[in-house]
């Protein structure tokens, strides 16, 4: 691997899941531009967060990390922000209360608008069109104008994640985040349901501990009012990326200012690929998601690339191989990076191997499946000396039907009731809540 690195030096690679924008005079315009524009996070937000995930690979913390397959420009308004960021605080809530440790929270959310596709071209009868890759590249609905990859939707994108940012600095900054007030991220359409009155029962109980601290010791605990709270995305557009990669004077070398962490996808992940490349050469914590294809050789390989310097926090790896194949594929990687004494944090993503078409067409996940590969990734963990240190969740703070199963006991059919993701199926809220309670669970 060649050591001199530059923003643009991915571009000698071969980059797979890229849009081909037909208008090199408006691509170029547009990144100028966006180039110019401040950037959404500090490079020292970036490096807190770093630490952070040093502190959870040690055993100290734990990483929830979770939020739409895709964030679609239509979903940035207060409310969806709003009851997202609730869920994830609330589940935090549970794992805290479970794990007695600190929980770090990065949403997969201001930035989200990408997505790999099987396939560039989608045929539908006789016609023929671009795939649909995420708001930031086109539109969903099938026209050939609606298809074509448009430059000015990452300046759109660029504001929405400016947007998203904004709202969430404001809410976990004070007021909201208080934790003498968790009535805030109550969400308007739970039921009283099993589910919800445990975590009424927590929240007492939390209240009752506040109390008590604020009893012994002098005045208001201050540091309840506020949360951590960090963005994510999987950076796979790297021309956006690229532009938003700034170098930092008097922090070491170049951070990408459009969010805290980047992970690569499964599908980008090629040791001599772009994706690798442009990673490699960037200060942020970052994610590799690994999936059945990779062997253990060539995990140590990619490690090697991504963190030369074998520093703490710097490397996530998040497993997702399914509920079946976990048992075969997880333990020989986890004893392999064991063995080579590489600092690694692991995160399991219970989701992205075991999606599935249900008999009426519709893609979808069982929650059965989903909570199986987190059991068996825990255990898994345990039994090679290593530690799982973090969960990577596909989930919404609304009440949709993508995946089935769960408390509200979802079936096949009851899915197209209330079926919105573009792409993949999302927990909705009380089937995270419950991934919560069973996360602690699993922790104590
Ligand atoms: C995703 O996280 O949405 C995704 C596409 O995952 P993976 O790269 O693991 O397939
Ligand atoms: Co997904």
């Amino acid at each position: 691997m060649n050591t001199h690195w530059t923003p643009d030096s991915w571009q000698t690679r071969p980059a797979l899941q890229q849009p081909t924008y037909d208008s090199p005079a408006e691509l170029g315009s547009v990144l100028e531009l966006l180039g110019s524009l401040p950037p959404l996070v500090t490079a020292w937000e970036v490096d807190r967060l770093r630490t952070q995930l040093a502190n959870a690979a040690a055993g100290k913390s734990f990483v929830l990390q979770g939020g739409d397959c895709s964030e679609s420009f239509e979903d940035c308004n207060s409310g969806t922000i709003l009851r997202k960021l609730k869920v994830l605080i609330q589940m935090s809530l549970v794992l805290i209360c479970g794990s007695k440790q600190r929980i770090v929270r990065i949403g997969r959310i201001a930035g989200q608008y990408a997505k790999p596709r099987s396939s560039d071209l989608e045929k539908r009868g006789d016609i023929e069109l671009p795939s649909y890759r995420g708001d930031i590249v086109n539109h969903s609905g099938f026209t050939p104008a609606e298809r074509r990859p448009d430059p000015q939707l990452m300046l759109r994108a660029y504001e929405r994640a400016a947007l998203t940012i904004n709202y969430i600095r404001a809410l976990s900054e004070g007021g909201f985040a208080d934790l003498h007030h968790p009535e805030n991220w109550d969400l308007e359409f739970v039921r009283n349901t099993p589910g919800s009155r445990k975590y009424q029962l927590l929240l007492e109980s939390l209240s009752d501990s506040i109390r008590f601290m604020e009893a012994v010791s002098p005045g208001e605990l201050t540091q309840l009012t506020r949360v951590d709270f960090f963005t994510s995305h999987e950076a796979l557009l790297l021309l956006f990326e690229q532009a938003l990669t700034r170098v930092e004077p008097r922090q070491r070398g170049w951070y990408n200012l459009g969010t805290h962490m980047a992970w690569i996808g499964d599908r980008t992940r090629a040791i001599d690929g772009a994706h690798v490349e442009y990673f490699r050469g960037i200060r942020n914590p970052i994610g590799v998601k690994v999936g059945n294809n990779l062997a253990a050789d060539e995990l140590l390989d990619l490690i090697r690339v991504l963190n030369p310097d074998n520093e703490p926090g710097r490397l996530t790896l998040i497993h997702r191989f399914g509920s079946e194949k976990i048992r075969s594929r997880l333990p020989a990687l986890a004893e392999a990076v064991r063995r080579s004494g590489h600092h690694v944090l692991w995160s399991c993503d219970p989701m992205h191997g075991n999606t599935q078409t249900a008999r009426n067409g519709i893609k979808t996940r069982s929650f059965d499946d989903i909570t199986s590969e987190i059991i068996t990734a825990f255990r898994i963990h345990k039994e090679c000396g290593s530690r799982l240190s973090g969960i990577h969740l596909e989930l919404t703070g609304e009440d949709v039907t993508e995946c089935t199963g769960g408390p509200g006991n979802l079936t096949e059919s009851d899915l197209s009731r209330d079926y919105r993701s573009q792409v993949d199926p999302r927990l909705n809220y009380e089937q995270a809540m419950e991934i919560a309670f069973l996360i602690a669970e699993q922790m104590k």
